[in-house]
């Protein structure tokens, strides 16, 4: 028996009627992320829930569900946002999105590093607030990743592995942690594996691609800020709690750390005030994955992760 399909939040077109040949009842929650008792009263005996990273999928949800509950298909390849632990305990598969977000997340991490060492916001802010100005020999200098600037990838995986490819198109050395720090791949990209501490003391970008678990939540913490390399840049389009923010803060006051370009934010959707209020801080609203091909093929995957579980298959990218 196929209980009803739970969408969390409404996605693309072209999604949105895959999803109606799903086998069950639809129910989609609306375009905002449901209030939790909307959530926790929708779910009960769904079969599947496709989810997005706004919402918390816990025990409770998963008890709220009841036993149908089959398959918890995150639209996003984090899951930081479901209990494995408890859905593996009340035997449901968990499916995230990896591989079909890779390009659009190192595209976008490419444009902050270029953004912050090349001072294109900062500079953007400064046309429009009408000063005058002329072109100076000595003026608006950056960082050049051309010109072989170091750039730290934290978490050499799918993702890190795209910012690789990117960066060493551009010049850029690369050091890199990570799964595929050693592999042929990042070898031809010239990447050096190196470890934790090295990687922050040597490089002059350091660029976060690493999932957040309970060990890296908080990892870049005051004291590995104090590692970096004095007027480095730190890039994060992960996930926001791998950053103490305010440590970040005190470390841009003081001018060691140069600057930070995030998109995504350590109580997201909360900005730091500290940070909003930095020049050599470029903030974005987590869109990472927002191109259109990206985010239809997110949604598909989701989808035919559903399809498969329902059919009784296994999913196409389960966690495990
Ligand atoms: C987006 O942040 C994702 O994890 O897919």
């Amino acid at each position: 028996m196929t209980g009803r399909i739970v969408i969390t939040r409404s996605l693309t077109a072209a999604v949105m009627e895959e999803a109606q040949r799903l086998p069950g009842e639809l129910v989609v929650l609306g375009e905002a992320p449901p209030e939790r008792s909307a959530l926790l009263d929708a779910v009960a005996n769904a079969s599947a829930i496709l989810s997005q990273l706004t919402e918390r999928i816990d025990d409770e949800v998963l008890a709220a569900a009841g036993q149908g509950l089959r398959i918890v298909a995150n639209g996003a390849a984090g899951v930081d946002n479901v209990d494995l632990e408890a859905a593996a305990r009340r035997g449901v598969v968990v499916s995230n999105t990896p591989g079909v977000l890779d390009d659009a997340t190192a595209d976008l991490a490419l444009a902050l590093i270029l953004a912050t060492t090349r001072r294109v916001v900062e500079a953007d802010r400064f046309i429009r607030g009408g000063s005058s100005w002329i072109w100076g020999p000595q003026e608006w200098i950056g960082l050049q990743l051309s010109a072989g600037a170091t750039l730290g990838i934290v978490g050499l995986g799918r993702i890190g592995m795209a910012v690789a490819r990117r960066a060493h198109a551009f010049g850029a050395g690369i050091v890199a942690t990570g799964s595929r720090a050693t592999g042929a791949e990042a070898a031809a990209l010239g990447v050096e594996a190196v470890t934790l501490d090295e990687l922050f003391a040597r490089a002059d970008i350091v660029t976060l691609h690493c999932p957040l678990t309970a060990e890296t939540e908080g990892m870049v913490d005051t004291s590995r800020l104090a590692s970096m390399r004095r007027g480095s840049y730190l890039i994060n389009t992960g996930r926001g709690p791998l950053v103490d923010e305010e440590a970040l803060a005190d470390a841009l006051d003081s001018g060691h750390v140069a600057g930070a370009g995030l998109d995504v934010h350590e109580h997201e959707p909360r900005v730091n005030e500290r940070l909003r209020g930095s020049d050599r801080v470029v903030l974005l609203p987590h869109i990472g994955s927002a191109g259109a091909a990206t985010r239809d093929a997110m949604g598909r995957l989701a989808v035919r992760n559903i399809a498969e579980v329902l059919a009784g298959r296994d999913p196409v990218t389960p966690v495990r």
